[in-house]
């Protein structure tokens, strides 16, 4: 465990915005090997936590470092050296095709790349040819290669998601962060997205997911951390994160998919209950 290379370090990591703190002080790390999970209720922080780990925002305080260096906070460069993420409002270009988009994720190693892709310039058809035959793998790999011609606003939602995540693996990343992959996804597409993260760690890429469905999350995941109102509460294995009563308390009244808390929430009305006396109103 010692020995295992840290690929992502994140320290201190603060963001405020005006006078609301969003994220405080939060420690994370991410190992060889990972899959890591960020879970925690709507508006915890964890979106803005990505944020500032992938140079969308600078962070108030604290730093985050990819292999041993400080990352920017600049997202090209962040997505240069190694680091790719999707977003939870998904952001593909939907007038382009699924191959364009996996192609386009191929440029977004350099700024000037960014720009050939979207203008379709000489310098980019000429690296698409080059590139499509890698474009064409990471279709196959997430099993979309069939609907290669098809334009990215017309798949349906899961197909979209996926579409993201293989042009996410476009740049060759190290690490990947997942930002909610599985939002608006049905059962059989929940159970495919957790496959296709396993097969990508298996690659050697290291995972951070944010999700909300608490059975992908704690079937996936190596290590899990729980941020409560900008701050990280719990880490540790799925096991410590699920007995964790703080955890438990932290998401009473937003109930989730295959969460303990039913019996939780009943516990805590009989004992209100019996503390209320008739306080009784619906
Ligand atoms: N750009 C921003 N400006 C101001 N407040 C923000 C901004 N981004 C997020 N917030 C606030 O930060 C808090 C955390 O939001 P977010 O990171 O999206 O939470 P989560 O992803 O855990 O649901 C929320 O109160 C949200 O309104
Ligand atoms: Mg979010």
């Amino acid at each position: 465990m010692t020995n295992t290379a840290t690929v992502l370090q994140a320290s201190g990591v603060t963001m405020r915005f005006g006078g609301l703190t969003a994220v405080r002080d939060v420690d994370l790390h991410v190992d060889q090997g990972e899959i890591v999970g960020l879970i925690g209720p709507n508006g915890a922080g964890k979106t803005t936590f990505f944020n500032c780990l992938t140079g969308l925002y600078t962070p108030t305080e604290g730093q985050v470092s990819y292999q041993g260096k400080v990352l920017p906070a600049q997202s090209h460069l962040v997505t240069q050296a190694g680091v790719a993420r999707t977003f939870q409002n998904i952001r593909l270009f939907a007038n382009m095709t699924v191959l364009e988009n996996v192609l386009v994720g191929r440029h977004t190693r350099t700024k000037e790349g960014l720009w050939s892709a979207l203008l379709r310039g000489p310098g980019f058809k000429k690296a698409e040819r080059g590139s499509e035959e890698r474009a064409m793998e990471l279709l196959d790999f997430i099993g979309l290669s069939h609907k290669r011609d098809h334009l990215a606003r017309n798949l349906p939602y899961g197909e979209q998601r996926k579409l993201e995540i293989a042009r996410a693996l476009a740049s060759e990343p190290g690490l990947l962060l997942l930002d909610e992959p599985t939002a608006g996804m049905n059962p059989q597409e929940t159970r495919a997205t957790e496959e296709l993260v396993v097969a990508i760690r298996d690659k050697g890429i290291a995972v951070l997911v944010i999700e909300h469905d608490m059975r992908f999350i704690f079937n996936l995941c190596d290590r899990v951390a729980v941020l409560v109102q900008g701050e990280k509460l719990v880490e540790g294995t799925s096991e410590v994160v699920q007995g964790d009563e703080r955890v438990i308390a932290a998401y009473l009244g937003t109930p989730f998919e295959g969460a303990p808390e039913d019996t939780a929430i009943e516990e805590v009305q009989a004992a209100e209950a019996q503390a209320g006396g008739e306080g009784n109103d619906q």
